[in-house]
């Protein structure tokens, strides 16, 4: 299964990766986890990457196109994987068509903007990956990760006014991937729910049409 999840910041996509990860074993690329890991690292990408990530916008095209041609052209990937969060723009889209990867499937969650303000602003995470809800989906130990231990703490980019602009930043230059993926018969979506565990069942079921 080469699969694609799609849906604005806050959607649901790395939590529901996790999920299809755990379920069919492979692998989840999220290109935020990356630039993240990145701009922690202090390298010169991270650098970059961190002034646009900082102001709500995409990381340039060449950068991010970079990064997942590396990802997917490792062994990790032979058996199937999930990109979280690519592609994020029709040139993005286009630089992964001429990847000559066969993609099965693009699942967007849709989720109502209102609903996402209110998500982000209870997000905790931890630097080993982990994402946290303080309502939805508590640690067990507040602000402690139950993955490693450490200190979960708020993303940068989850302030209110940053996530207003990743939400218009998502709406004129990601949305439009729909209609993309949509002509070439590869779209299903699903609508977020108020719970994880029932957007995870229609996650299931929307790709259990799939051979996997
Ligand atoms: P990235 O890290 O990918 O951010 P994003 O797409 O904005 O998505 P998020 O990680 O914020 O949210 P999510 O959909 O994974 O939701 P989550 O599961 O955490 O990218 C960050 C930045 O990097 C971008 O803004 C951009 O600058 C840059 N970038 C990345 N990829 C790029 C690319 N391809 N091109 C250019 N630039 C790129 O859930 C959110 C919260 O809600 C959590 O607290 C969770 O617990 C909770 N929650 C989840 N599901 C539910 C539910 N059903 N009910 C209640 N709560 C829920």
């Amino acid at each position: 299964m080469n699969l694609i999840l799609m849906g604005a910041p806050g959607a649901g996509k790395g939590t529901q990766s996790e999920k299809i990860s755990e379920k069919w074993g492979i692998p989840a690329i999220s290109t935020g986890d990356i630039l993240r890991a990145a701009i922690k690292a202090g390298t010169a990408l991270g650098n970059t990457a961190k002034t646009y990530i900082d102001d709500g916008k995409l990381v340039p095209d060449e950068i991010v196109i970079g990064i997942i041609k590396e990802y997917l052209t490792s062994d990790a990937c032979k058996n199937g994987f999930i990109l979280d969060g690519f592609p994020r723009s029709i040139p993005q889209a286009e630089a992964l068509a001429a990847m000559d990867v066969k993609i099965d499937a693009v699942l967007s969650i849709e989720v109502a903007d209102e609903k996402i303000v209110e998500r982000m602003s209870g997000r905790r995470v931890c630097t080993c990956g982990a994402s946290y809800h303080v309502a939805f989906n508590p640690s067990k130990v507040e602000g402690v990760c139950d993955k490693c231990g450490a200190e979960t703490y708020i993303r940068k980019d989850d302030a209110p006014e940053t996530v207003i602009k990743r939400l218009e930043t998502y709406h004129t230059q990601t949305e439009p991937l729909k209609a993309f993926y949509e002509a070439k018969g590869l779209l299903v979506t699903v609508e977020g729910q108020d719970e994880i565990a029932d957007t995870t069942r229609l996650v299931f079921e929307a790709l259990s049409q799939f051979s996997v």
